[in-house]
């Protein structure tokens, strides 16, 4: 049965650039996410990387930890490092997994056998403090992934944990966000002091409460 959103994220015990990791101990109060590519060498893949790198203070600001992983081996991934500073500028700076035995590959259903049967495709999982997945996508080899839009569910997901809020269509950090239908008028303006817009019974919006 391939993973699903809320399930517990398979831990694992794996090599990588940074040495031995276990996904639990590596990743400890914060979130995660775990990113496969389909193999070291490639141009998509080798952008990707460099952007990750470019990106890493903005996960820190989330408190969350990058990993990626693909079934290249650790002696590939090190000799590839050079190569992505290279091309891209960035200095690889998080762990990148050698999963030359598709243990986490099939832990996490990263292999598609209907688009290659031996190579991972691009999957992201955020995984929360709480270990549990919050989020899966998965892209083909051709497209590269826009991590700015990681980040922006990120921002989402940390914030309706904490808040009894969703966030619409295209919403970005800093923008209105939508009361829970559930809470009635009354409780929102005690629960929202910022006060909101009433655009239907079931659509209210408030400025983000955490800001
Ligand atoms: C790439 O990163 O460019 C790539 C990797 C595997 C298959 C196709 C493209």
């Amino acid at each position: 049965m391939s993973i699903q959103l809320g399930d517990e994220a398979p831990n694992f015990t794996a090599d990588s650039t940074e040495g031995e990791i276990t996904l639990y101990d590596y990743l400890g109060d914060g979130w995660g996410i775990l990113f496969s590519h389909p193999k070291d060498f490639t141009p998509v893949c080798t952008t990707e990387l460099g952007e990750v790198a470019k990106l890493k203070g903005e996960f820190e600001k989330r408190n969350t930890k990058v990993l990626g992983v693909s079934v290249d081996p650790l002696s590939s991934h090190e000799s590839w490092k050079d190569d992505i500073k290279d091309a891209t500028g960035y200095s690889l700076n998080y762990p990148l997994l050698a999963d030359p035995d598709h243990k986490i590959a099939d832990l996490y259903g990263m292999i598609h056998p209907n688009a290659n049967d031996t190579l991972t495709v691009r999957s992201v999982f955020i995984i929360g403090a709480d270990k549990k997945v919050k989020l899966m996508i998965t892209y083909p080899a051709s497209t590269g992934r826009n991590f700015d839009e990681i980040l922006r569910v990120l921002d989402s997901l940390q914030l309706t944990a904490n808040f009894q809020v969703s966030t619409p269509v295209n919403w970005k950090d800093g923008d209105d966000v939508i009361i829970a239908p559930a809470i009635s008028d009354e409780d929102a303006k005690t629960k929202f002091p910022k006060g909101f817009r009433k655009i239907k019974d079931y659509l209210r919006f408030t400025p983000q409460p955490n800001r």
